[in-house]
């Protein structure tokens, strides 16, 4: 079976950058704090009239012109996102129409801040069973719009921003393995309630500020310090490889301490893994999307290397992937 493998990849952040000193003036919080208990200095904010989609759009763009590839040329658009344009139409699609991918398919995918792994996971499938050549997977997020400026518990750790890859196929290297998982008994630890289906949206569920997003901080990130090391070595064991065959990895961006847990678990060194959280805070879906876009562009990958890319979000969910990197096929 043939491989797919990442050919362009893309980030965009908003220009507006908020410090810790600037959300002290607005939530009962320190920037020693945040510092210390999460690692986060500043974050971007999109402005009102910016939606998730136009933050794609300006990844997309990138990752298109590094994979040297038309929008017209693509088969198949999947976007990950916790805060899609609307609920539908699928974000994939506007993005679909903006770009003018005339012939891509184009759907959401929503598995919290794993989204963008399992999005490549999803995309990579349709390259190997030979039904399309051309995937674009983009992890997009305005958590801004869905943030209560009121909680100091989850304000402080949220950023927007997107990442967009393009996988294409490949005779060698590619993708190697994945591993993907979820675990729903922790579905009440992260959420945003209504909106839905069970709480359609209502002056109730507005005056009682249902539509932001509702964190458990311990549960999750107990579950990540397990799931970080889990799921990269399990990937690796798939792929036929041990931590010793790493050169990178990528982590979703929550919390230094969970990064530097993980990092101590696996016994990397600190060159051995990519960290942009002080820098954008905690982006959900663009997280890893972001950080392997950043760290292509700082040379910190070239072909051959042995990338995994790992992720946990609401759900809970995990996923994680190796690849053996070759954009020259
Ligand atoms: N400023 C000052 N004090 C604060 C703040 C703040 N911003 N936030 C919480 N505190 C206080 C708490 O109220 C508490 O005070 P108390 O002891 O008087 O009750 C104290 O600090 C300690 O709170 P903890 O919650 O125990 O702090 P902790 O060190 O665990 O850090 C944090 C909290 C940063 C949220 C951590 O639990 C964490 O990172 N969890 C994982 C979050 C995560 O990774 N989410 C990812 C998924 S996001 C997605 O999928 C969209």
């Amino acid at each position: 079976m043939r491989k797919a493998t990442i050919t362009g990849w893309g980030s965009y952040l908003p220009p507006n950058v908020v410090t810790n000193k600037e959300l002290e003036k607005i939530v009962d919080t320190t920037d020693q704090w945040i510092q210390k208990r999460t690692g986060i200095k500043k974050r971007r904010i999109a402005d009102e009239d910016t939606s998730t989609s136009d933050l794609a759009l300006e990844a997309s763009y990138k990752a298109l012109e590094k994979a040297n590839l038309d929008p017209e040329e693509l088969d198949l658009i999947i976007v990950s996102t916790v805060t899609p344009d609307m609920v539908f139409p699928a974000t994939a699609c506007i993005i679909q129409e903006k770009i003018g991918a005339n012939k891509a398919a184009a759907f959401d995918l929503e598995a919290g801040c794993s989204g963008f792994v399992y999005g490549l996971s999803v995309g990579a499938q349709f390259i190997e069973t030979g039904l399309y050549n051309n995937v674009l997977v983009i992890g997009a997020e305005s958590l801004s719009k869905i943030t209560d400026w009121d909680d100091r518990n989850t304000c402080v750790l949220f950023g927007d921003g997107a990442g967009a890859a393009v996988l294409q196929p490949t005779e060698k290297g590619g993708f190697l393995s994945f591993d993907l998982g979820s675990d729903g008994s922790g579905a009440d630890a992260l959420y945003m309630e209504a909106g839905g289906s069970l709480n359609p949206a209502s002056l109730e569920t507005v005056k009682n500020k249902m539509h932001t997003i509702r964190m458990e901080g311990t549960p999750v990130f107990k579950f990540a310090v397990k799931t970080m090391k889990r799921a990269s070595l399990d990937v690796l064991k798939k792929a036929g490889l041990t931590i010793d065959d790493l050169d990178l990895l990528i982590p979703h961006q929550a919390n230094t301490r969970i990064i530097k847990s993980a990092r101590r678990k696996l016994k990397l060194t600190e060159e051995q893994i990519y960290v942009n959280l002080p820098e954008v805070g905690n982006t959900s879906s663009a997280s890893v999307a972001i950080a392997l876009a950043e760290a292509k562009e700082k040379s910190m990958i070239k072909n051959g290397d042995r990338l995994v890319m790992v992720a946990f979000g609401a759900g809970l969910t995990w996923a994680a992937t190796v690849i053996e990197w070759n954009e020259n096929i």
